[in-house]
């Protein structure tokens, strides 16, 4: 079955490490072929049926790794933007920055606030990075946004969530990919993602081609998504 509309595809990109070290190299040159699969990808989405694509590239607690591991991944970051920001501009994608930005070096963060103002027309795809990203401190810090005694609508809280990340609104995540063959959600999109369709593969992430994507998607076509309701033939 092919879905009718552009769909919000999230991706833990696992594994880059153990594809590297299989391969007798070191673990920054698996971040390096990890960031050249994220071109690749972003490059694919559109022709997919995807129109917002969110990369899980730094979780909050990534920072327990080794300083060196982190400077190179910060590293690769500024470099990405900087080659990339004038493709996307180019060819309609929206780059936005999800996360935290009081803990990145003041570079970094001039080179996602201009990533994100150059690329703020695109609309064939809404990129999403998601660095420094813990989803509980961004439902922590959308609930410290409240006035006491109100409810939100679940639609103006998602909204809330993106604004206290820094981020254009994006609708809520249709299917949430992860590679590197662990099944876990590790603190990413947990509000967005309430309904979304999982989908775990093997495959590390330098692994994880356009081709594989394509799979991902169409299986997730195939998938019967019922929101808690009844198909309508169960239904009669
Ligand atoms: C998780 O595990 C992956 C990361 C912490 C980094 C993800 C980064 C990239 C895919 C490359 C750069 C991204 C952008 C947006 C330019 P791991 O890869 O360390 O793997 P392991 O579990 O095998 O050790």
């Amino acid at each position: 079955m092919e879905q009718s509309r552009a769909i919000h595809v999230g991706i833990i990109m696992d594994g880059n490490g153990r594809w590297a070290t299989r391969q007798g190299r070191s673990r920054s040159a698996g971040h390096r072929a990890g960031a050249a699969m994220v071109r690749r990808i972003v490059e694919a989405a559109p022709d997919l049926g995807v129109g917002v694509l969110t990369l899980y590239a730094f979780s909050a607690d990534n920072w327990r790794r080794p300083r060196t591991e982190i400077g190179w991944l910060m590293r690769l970051f500024r470099e990405y933007l900087r080659i990339e920001t004038p493709r996307c501009a180019a060819d309609g994608v929206r780059l936005d920055v999800i996360g935290r930005r009081d803990r990145i070096s003041p570079a970094l963060r001039q080179a996602i606030e201009d990533a994100q103002r150059a690329t703020a027309g695109g609309t064939r795809l809404h990129l999403r990075i998601a660095l420094d990203y813990s989803s509980r401190d961004a439902i922590l810090r959308a609930a410290q946004c409240l006035r006491p005694e109100t409810v939100p609508s679940r639609e103006s809280f998602a909204r809330l969530l993106a604004i206290v990340d820094h981020g254009a609104p994006a609708p809520e995540v249709d299917l949430l990919i992860r590679t590197g063959g662990e099944r876990r959600l590790s603190d990413f999109l947990l509000w967005e993602a309430a309904y979304a369709e999982l989908y775990f593969t093997p495959l590390m992430w330098p692994e994880f081609g356009p081709d594989e994507l394509g799979r991902a998607v169409r299986e997730f076509g195939s998938r019967e998504r019922r929101f808690g309701g009844l198909t309508d033939a169960a239904a009669g």
